[in-house]
Parts: structure tokens; sequence; C-alpha cells
């Protein structure tokens, strides 16, 4: 396994809509294997490929629950609403307030190649949305709730406080 790099705001790949992998190989495992590895080093609860420059629709994510992996995910319902701070290994320092879904229901495939489904609420739904956001090219310093400069500020004071 390798520590991959992050690329940062403002890289190209960030934006693109990222491609479908129609079969999970060696090649792909190997891949998540380093994306959760990058993830662990640099303390995150989700990292996309996009993030380490390969436009795959990969995802991974723990919360502290343990490791999930993410092939080709899709949001299939989602309800309720929560409002909360997020961050991004891709944009570092800044945090704001996001509006999301309080629970999704998520399909994939596993690195096996078999379909899954996932239900997360609260933290694990908020992850998910943000992490497949990055598979659509959408940074979540998009959708901060109130865009005021302040707001941000604030966000990041109360974050280090925490
Ligand atoms: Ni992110």
């Amino acid at each position: 396994m390798a520590v991959l790099d992050i690329v940062k705001v403002g890289h190209p790949v960030l934006k693109q809509t990222a491609e479908e992998v129609p079969f999970v190989s060696k090649k792909i495992r190997r891949l998540l294997d380093d994306m959760a590895e990058t993830m662990y080093k640099a303390d995150g609860v989700g990292l996309a490929a996009p993030q380490v420059n390969e436009s795959k629709r990969l995802v991974v994510i723990d919360i502290g629950q343990g490791l999930i992996e993410l092939v080709n995910p899709v949001i299939v319902s989602g309800e309720g609403e929560q409002v909360g701070p997020e961050g991004c290994l891709s944009i570092p320092d800044v945090f704001g307030d996001v509006k999301r879904f309080n629970k999704v229901e998520v399909q994939a495939l596993n690195r096996n190649n078999k379909k899954i489904k996932i239900v997360g609420e609260g933290l694990l739904a908020r992850a998910l949305q943000h992490e497949i956001d990055h598979l659509n090219g959408i940074l979540f310093i998009e959708k901060i709730k109130d865009t005021a400069e302040s707001t941000v500020k604030e966000s990041i004071v109360t974050d280090k406080a925490e």
C-alpha cells in the first residue's frame, strides 16, 4: 500500500465527472487500498478517487465505525435534513455548514464486484453525500449554507475550539 498525494482545490480533476468503474480489477482494489491508507494518514473520514487525481467513481469512508469502500455509488433515496460543519482534505483550513439529507440509501459495488446497499444516518449520511458529490465534480464550498466569508471564518474558529 502507498500513501498518495491529495490534490487541492483548483486542480481540474476535482471539477470533472468521474468515470464509472466497469469492473473491480486487482488494480482498482490496489487503488482502494491506497485511498484508505491515504485517508487514514491524513486523518480524514472520507476520500474520493478524484482527490488522488484518479477520475474514477471510487469512495472510501471511515467515520470511526470501520472502513467502507464504494464503487460506482449512487444515492437512491434521501430523507430528512441536517445542517452541520464540513471540511475537505482537498480544501485545507476551510470549514462551513452544509445542508444535507439526514438519511440516505446508497447502492454501489463492493471490491468483489457484488452489489451492496448502505443506509447511513447523521454523520455517515453526510460523509456519503460529500464523497459522492466529489464524483460529480462538486465541492462542499459550493454548498455552504451562508456563503458570507464571515460565516466561514466563524466556523473555522468554532471547529478549532472544539
Ligand atoms: Ni472532500
